[in-house]
């Protein structure tokens, strides 16, 4: 297992790519099952999870090539049982589902395990794909589907306790697609990477319409064409060098971020200038620079389905506000144990009380650095973030947690001038 190291103190500077998205490319390589012809997806990430889906797509019976970030698949001979050894890796496996359950009639996946960041239930799932002619059986610890009477739309609501389900969105979507007959989701989610994955399957012939907003109408078309199509930006990602440039970049011109969407990113942005710093985006808004502000000062967060303040973002600006002057309080409303991050960054000095799905941050003038473990995908960058502007050498194990979504972190920090070293354990 790697490590990184990461010498604390430099300021950061200069400009670096920002990759496709993570959680756009999982739906849209899944979605590539709904059709026999050759499917082309740009832009794909260098990380272990869409690797993990790519093994999965070829598992299946899939013809999959990548050459760097493109990815060309071809699923005219698939079977409908995915690995169960590749299934349990990655939760957003999940989302091979519907694809399944619209060209072969059946799907058999096995149920997602928990996760550290909390309970990950699939109830908002198997609703949807129910509501339109499903038959899912638990067996085993799979969930074993078919649809004996073909897939025929109806009007579902799929919100939950915690509000709209992304993949549960996706997945429906993938399956209403070929369905026969009209499909409504009703509190639908609304994040890009949804609205992604909705372009992607109109591309391939598909009739969506209303992604974006809580309510998508799909109706049913008879069959899908090859397409070529290019991943979003990473707005996650992108975030995560926001912060980093807040929190490390240098005074004068702060880091510049290219290969960005701005309306992706307008919740980090507005509350990033609320924390008292500089973001700028150039006129095309694919492009952004952040420069710490002379007067940062504590805020508070509650994080909801977008369009407002991301979950995946929270622990990263965790570790802004704990060197930030006054009080901060960060509640996560989707994933309310989601807060691992604040126990490490307390062995490195950080002032933060977590208590029912809320942390109470009081910032300090420094960190200094330990020896960290990282958790999970968002928190292990949250303690990167940390160790940037930490006194001394943090070492960060587990980093299989931040290749799962960072492609590239280290060579990345490099050439923004930071001083790290990724070392083989
Ligand atoms: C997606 O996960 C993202 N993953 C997550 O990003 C992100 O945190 C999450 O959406 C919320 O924005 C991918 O897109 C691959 P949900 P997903 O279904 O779709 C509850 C990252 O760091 N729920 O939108 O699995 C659930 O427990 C990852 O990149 C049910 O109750 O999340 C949660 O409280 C982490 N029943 C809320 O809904 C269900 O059937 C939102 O979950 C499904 C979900």
């Amino acid at each position: 297992m790697d490590k990184l190291i990461v010498h604390g103190g430099t300021t950061l500077k200069g400009s670096i790519n920002i990759s496709g998205a993570k959680n756009a490319s999982l739906p849209i390589l899944a979605a590539a099952l709904l059709t026999a012809d050759d499917v082309i997806i740009r832009r794909v990430p260098d990380v272990s999870d869409t690797n993990y889906m790519i093994q999965i797509l070829s598992a299946l019976g899939a013809e999959v090539e990548r050459s760097s970030g493109t990815v060309r698949i071809n699923a005219a001979n698939i079977i409908s049982d995915a690995p169960y050894e590749l299934v349990r890796k990655m939760r957003a496996s999940i989302c091979v589902m519907g694809p399944l359950l619209a060209r072969l009639g059946k799907a058999k996946v096995s149920l997602p395990g928990g996760c550290v960041i909390g309970d990950r239930p699939v109830d908002l799932h198997l609703k949807g794909l129910r509501a339109i002619g499903a038959v899912i059986d638990m067996e085993g610890g799979n969930m074993d589907m078919s649809a004996p009477d073909g897939l025929t739309g109806d009007e579902v609501d799929l919100r939950g306790k915690h509000g709209p389900t992304v993949l549960g969105t996706d997945n429906l979507m993938m399956a209403a697609v070929l369905a026969k007959g009209t499909t409504i989701i009703e509190s639908a989610a609304c994040e890009p990477e949804v609205v992604d994955l909705a372009d992607f399957l109109n591309s391939m012939g598909a009739k969506i319409e209303g992604a974006g907003t809580r309510r998508i109408t799909i109706q049913g078309v008879e069959k899908l064409h090859g397409v070529e199509h290019t991943i979003i930006p990473d707005r996650i990602e992108a975030g995560t060098y926001m912060v980093a440039g807040a929190m490390a970049g240098c005074r004068e011109n702060g880091i510049t971020l290219n290969r960005v969407n701005q309306e992706h990113l307008e919740p980090v942005t507005e509350k990033l200038i609320e924390a008292g710093h500089q973001v700028k985006f150039n006129d095309a808004g694919n492009s952004v620079t952040v420069k710490p502000g002379s007067e940062p000062k504590g805020c508070s967060i509650t994080t909801a389905p977008h369009p407002n303040f991301p979950t995946d973002m929270q622990a990263q600006f965790s570790s802004l506000f704990a060197v930030t002057p006054g009080i901060s309080i960060i509640e996560d409303t989707i994933f309310p144990q989601r807060f691992m991050h604040c126990a490490e960054m307390t062995r490195m000095g950080a002032d933060m009380q977590v208590d029912n799905g809320k942390a109470v941050i009081t910032g300090v003038e420094q960190l200094s650095a330990a020896p960290v473990m990282a958790s999970d995908l968002r928190a292990s960058a949250a303690l990167v973030l940390s160790a940037l502007t930490a006194k001394g050498s943090t070492e960060i194990s587990r980093l299989y947690h931040i290749d799962r979504g960072y492609e590239h972190i280290d060579e990345k920090l490099l050439q923004l001038g930071a001083n790290v070293e990724r070392v083989r354990e």
